[in-house]
């Protein structure tokens, strides 16, 4: 999770696709502490699939410019070597590994494409994937996710630009999109779509482990359109409160759940033996739907709240 030291200012994003192979960077200076942000990308290779984590720094806000604070001393991104230091005085230093590094001067395109664009993918293939924001209080979360981007275009977050991509692929005719949006708020499950819908349970299929949110709201989606209007609906009905640090400040942890079927045909290779000599045989194409979900995940930034003065 992100930490809040000297008015550092971050925020993180998970998300789950293979790591390409990348050189293991060289030992850190003494006086310093290595730390990985996720254990795993050691052992990058030797586990496919698992969680990727990237840190996006954002901009000074017009308050810290004011403030004058001193960044640039207590924080160093090394994007190359995909670490950030977090410099605890002139000799003492901790350096965190990331699968990815994000500057201040990161465009939201680029952010989609290094972190989510891979997940969508592997999702329109027929896996499931997850994309994650979490940090503390006014790191860029919502900023990072959720943006529409109505004023500007490039202003588009990674629930926008994933839908793009998804219907960029989808065929209208055979596959569908169908979306939920819901915000867990004091530990219930609520329904972003429909508020007079709340305590939503969460089942679980004992056979399947298939996981579901009986009552919830799915809305069938056939364009961009009407997706930015279901954001537009969910957004104002998640429940925000200031904070000193956030004017904007998320309060709930906002889910939304993007499910396709795909109508897809699969051939079977059959080998017979005649006589025998081995044959390839192609059986007819049996149709077949495939079913696969995105999430994407906005949590409230909600740890340190006694600093951030929500309590
Ligand atoms: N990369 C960025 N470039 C410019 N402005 C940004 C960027 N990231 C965040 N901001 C601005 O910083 C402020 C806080 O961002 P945001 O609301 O996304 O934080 P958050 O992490 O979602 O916080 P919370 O956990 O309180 O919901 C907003 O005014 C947002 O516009
Ligand atoms: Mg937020």
């Amino acid at each position: 999770m992100a930490s809040n030291r000297n008015g550092v200012q971050r925020g993180s994003a998970k998300f789950d696709r293979p790591l390409k192979p990348r050189p293991r960077p060289s030992s850190p200076s003494p006086g310093s502490a290595l730390r990985r942000a996720n254990p795993a990308a050691r052992n990058a290779d030797a586990v496919p699939g698992r969680v990727r984590v990237a840190v996006r720094l954002r901009p000074r806000n017009a308050e810290e410019m004011m403030a004058d604070a001193d960044f640039a001393d207590c924080v160093e991104l090394q994007p190359e070597l995909k670490r950030l230091k977090l410099r605890r005085n002139n000799w003492d230093s901790d350096t965190y590994e990331f699968d990815e590094v994000l500057t201040e001067f990161a465009s939201q395109k680029r952010v989609y494409e290094v972190v989510a664009k891979p997940v969508v993918e592997s999702v329109l293939d027929g896996y499931n994937g997850t994309v994650m924001a979490y940090g503390q209080t006014g790191t860029g979360k919502t900023f990072t996710l959720g943006r529409l981007g109505e004023v500007d275009a490039s202003d588009r977050g990674i629930m926008v630009r994933s839908m793009e991509d998804i219907f960029a692929d989808l065929s209208p005719n055979t596959d569908s999109v169908t979306v939920s949006y819901l915000q867990l708020y004091m530990e219930t499950l609520q329904d972003l779509l429909n508020p007079a819908n709340d305590n939503i349970p969460i089942v679980e299929d004992p056979r399947s482990g298939d996981v579901s949110m009986p009552g919830a709201t799915l809305v069938e989606i056939t364009d961009q359109h009407s997706f930015l209007e279901l954001l537009r609906v969910g957004e104002a009905n998640r429940i925000a409160a200031n904070t000193k640090l956030n004017t904007e400040s998320s309060r709930s942890h906002a889910i939304l759940m993007v499910h396709i079927k795909r109508s897809v045909l699969e051939s079977e290779d059959i080998v017979s033996s005649q006589n025998g000599d081995a044959s390839h045989l192609t059986k007819p194409s049996k149709p077949l739907v495939r079913k696969s979900k995105l999430v994407v995940v906005d949590l409230a930034g909600s740890e340190r709240v006694h600093k951030s003065g929500v309590c």
